[in-house]
């Protein structure tokens, strides 16, 4: 899996309380990494960090990603082979609410990174993860391409843009000829077992399910690339494992070899069309596996956020073989089985966490994806 590249490496990851970097935690303690996580405490009540008991396997720091000094000695000190940076305020109604704690996070956070990445004297493979939110959306019914340009109706997608310029232009004001590579990664909505966010459609159904309540649901006509919390992970750590080994990647149809001034730049990691669904259609497929009823309640008055969004994976399939594995009815499947098993018994997570990504990595074995094979 992934070249063997993260067995006895040490990786310095941010956001590793949240729900994407417990699950990102939790996979690369599995491929044999050395794990420094960087994050506050964990801002749910249950917690996926808590549920998988990772303050126990890794070595936890609470630590505010808006303070550069903690920034870089904490990075100075790790000395890390890998950096996965997550540590954000992914919230688009917060957002609204915060919009300097958003931007002092998502922004001023990924400047920080990336000073402290600077300081490194040594071979490191950085992704610093952003959003598909970061495009300027004009509501295209074709999937966003990496060069087109990005923007951001609200705070948190623009922040997620100024992150990527940020990004782009100390990429290129410093990391030319520096032993640190930087990629950054883009993508969609997530879901998968684990999450207890607030305003996130998942976690809003289940919460209602268990309370036998009907679901409230805000935006059922806006459409999402939907993509199982695995999928984009794996594209992280895939690129991630082929910027510190170029020859991992795979080759290219005009013969060459992938390199690094290839890698080291923005990558999509989204779902196939069929998963690009409306939340209507989320909602009534997570019914199909716990019964229950949802409710329209669009607001006529809410605030703005985006109706469509797609993105084009053809970038990361073409220089990293990579591509999306869970159908729509899979990955919900997957998703509704956890928060059933964990209320059945909250000791399962581990476990079921451990299932689950060994399934997902028989299922890419089985599809023959690069980074499975390899
Ligand atoms: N969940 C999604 O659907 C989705 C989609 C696209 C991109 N993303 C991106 O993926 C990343 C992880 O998202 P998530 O869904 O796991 O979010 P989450 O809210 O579950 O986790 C956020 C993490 O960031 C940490 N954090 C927040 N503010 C911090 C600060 N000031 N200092 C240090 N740590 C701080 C939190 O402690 C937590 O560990 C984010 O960068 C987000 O923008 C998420």
């Amino acid at each position: 899996m992934f070249a063997e590249a993260f067995r006895n490496k040490t990786v310095w990851l941010s956001g590793h309380t949240g729900f994407k970097g417990a699950w990102l935690a939790q996979w690369l303690l599995e491929l044999g990494a050395n794990v420094h996580g960087f994050a506050l405490e964990p801002a749910t009540k249950p917690a996926l960090f808590n549920q998988l008991g990772l303050a126990g396997q890794l070595h936890h720091r609470i630590a505010d990603i808006r303070d550069p000094a903690a920034v870089r000695k904490s990075i100075g000190k790790v000395q890390p082979d890998f950096v996965f940076h997550l540590a954000a305020q992914p919230l688009v109604r917060r957002s609204y609410a915060q919009p300097l704690e958003t931007y002092a996070t998502n922004v001023m956070g990924t400047a920080h990174v990336l000073e402290a990445l600077r300081g490194l004297k040594k071979p490191c493979a950085a992704v610093l993860v952003t959003t598909d939110k970061c495009y300027e959306n004009r509501e295209w019914l074709h999937g966003y391409r990496e060069d087109d340009p990005l923007g951001g109706h609200d705070p948190y997608s623009s922040s997620k843009a100024a992150a990527e310029i940020a990004i782009s232009a100390w990429r290129r004001s410093f990391f030319k000829k520096h032993p640190v590579k930087i990629a950054s990664a883009r993508a969609g909505n997530v879901i998968g077992g684990g999450d207890c966010a607030k305003d996130r459609i998942v976690p809003d159904c289940i919460r209602a399910l268990q309370k036998k309540q009907p679901i409230a649901v805000r935006n059922p006509n806006a459409t999402r690339p939907w993509q199982h919390v695995l999928e984009p992970l794996s594209g992280y750590l895939w690129l991630a494992a082929c910027l510190s080994q170029p020859l991992a990647a795979p080759k290219q149809s005009k013969g060459g070899s992938t390199n690094d001034s290839q890698l080291a730049s923005a990558f999509n990691f989204g779902p196939t069309h069929e998963a690009n669904r409306t939340v209507g259609e989320l909602v009534t497929e997570v019914l199909k596996h716990w019964p229950g009823r949802w409710e329209d309640k669009s607001d006529p008055h809410a605030v703005h956020e985006a109706g469509l969004l797609q993105l084009s994976t053809d970038k990361a399939h073409a220089l990293l073989g990579w591509q999306p594995l869970w159908s729509f009815s899979v990955m919900v499947e997957r998703t509704v089985a956890w928060y059933r098993e964990t209320a059945a018994d909250p000791r399962s997570a581990p476990v079921l966490a451990t299932r689950q990504i060994g399934q997902y990595q028989a299922d890419a074995l089985r599809a023959g994806l690069s980074w499975a094979v390899k």
